[in-house]
């Protein structure tokens, strides 16, 4: 029989068998993933051709050439252009001494690639996998060592040792864990409070000029503080960094509240947040078409007519929203803090305070 009607033979008794139902509920799989072996042996060009062989070494011999150039030279432009004062010398010092280190690192790297591939022998090696579980003889040498080891220190003997050498390992972590107390002052709820009450005034950023409903226009954009906030006072900048706001005014018709929100805006004005839900940059960027407000720092865009939900980028949740009004004399006013913590997330923000 030869080798193939034997491999013809061997496949259909596997198809035909591969389920085995014997004796009730049990299945056998006979070779589900069968061993591809390797695949044949391809002759290289360099292996059938002295030619090619030649050329293949001058074209490894070139790289090298180049490495040892580009080498030179990144040599060369740092004694050309030292750093110095002069912006222009330290610039072609950078662009020189990259493009010099760059050849003399690739040349070596695709030359020894294009050696071994080319030239250095082809052929398939397989090694068999042998046990991962020592020989008997050397485990219980293993043993020995431990029982020899057990013996000389008199570790099981001298229980007094033991006994202590167990409470040190036991007490000797403590210290470090006792550290973590030291990580920071607790923030308290100071993470889910800013400085917004109800009835504060919006003010522009960095003036402090109260600001009525009347002055801003459809698609103008003002970084808002809260009214009072004093930048003498110590907590100035974290409370200014936790309140700013963003104030936009759009057609109230654009605007898509939900049920919840209807009463948050004033005739198109909406204020949210402008500390990113991402990892806390400031959001900077309007675009009056679209009305998305976007993070610079990684691209979060937020749809302001739609709650500011994100759209794109890696913030997982909308830009809080502050509820406005106005007073009687026209001022906008905060209806109330932030009903939800401001910027990104932290560990327990979903505990309720
Ligand atoms: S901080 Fe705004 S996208 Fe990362």
């Amino acid at each position: 029989m030869t080798e193939n009607s034997k491999e013809v033979e061997l496949q259909s008794s596997a198809i035909n068998s591969e389920h085995e139902y014997d004796g009730g509920l049990r299945v056998a799989n006979l070779d589900a993933v069968k061993d591809p072996g390797l695949e044949p042996h391809r002759v290289r060009m360099t292996d059938k051709s002295v030619k090619h062989e030649k050329a293949a070494v001058r074209q490894v011999s070139l790289l090298f050439a180049v490495s040892m150039i580009g080498s030179a030279f990144a040599l060369w432009a740092y004694f050309t252009f030292p750093l110095s004062e002069n912006l222009s010398t330290v610039r072609l010092n950078t662009l020189y001494l990259g493009v010099g280190m760059t050849l003399g690192l690739m040349g070596i790297g695709i030359g020894a690639v294009h050696w071994a591939k080319t030239l250095m022998p082809d052929n398939e090696v397989s090694e068999e996998r042998h046990l991962t579980r020592g020989s008997d003889e050397k485990r219980a040498a293993a043993i020995e060592i431990l029982n020899a080891a057990n013996q000389e220190s008199g570790f099981t003997r001298r229980k007094l040792i033991r006994r202590t050498l167990y409470g040190s390992l036991a007490l000797f972590p403590l210290p470090g864990i006792i550290l973590l107390a030291d990580l920071g002052p607790n923030p308290g709820d100071s993470l889910r409070h800013t400085f917004w009450k109800k009835g504060t005034r919006l003010a522009k950023d960095p003036t402090g000029i109260e600001i009525k409903a009347s002055d801003i226009t459809i698609g103008s954009v003002f970084q808002i503080i809260p009214s009072g906030l004093n930048p003498e006072n110590k907590e100035y900048l974290e409370e200014k960094a936790k309140a700013a706001v963003l104030l936009v005014r759009v057609d109230p018709s654009e605007l898509n509240e939900t049920e919840e929100r209807k009463g948050w805006s004033y005739q198109g004005i909406v204020a949210y947040s402008k500390i990113c839900t991402h990892v806390g940059c400031p959001v900077a960027l309007y675009e009056q078409q679209t009305h998305h407000l976007l993070c610079p720092c990684h691209q979060s865009t937020f749809d302001l007519v739609n709650g500011c939900k994100v759209i794109f980028g890696p913030a997982a949740r909308p830009l809080p929203q502050l509820p406005i009004t106005v007073d009687s004399e026209g001022y906008l006013i905060a209806q109330s803090d932030f009903l939800e913590p401001v910027g990104p997330s932290f560990w327990d923000r979903s505990v309720k305070s």
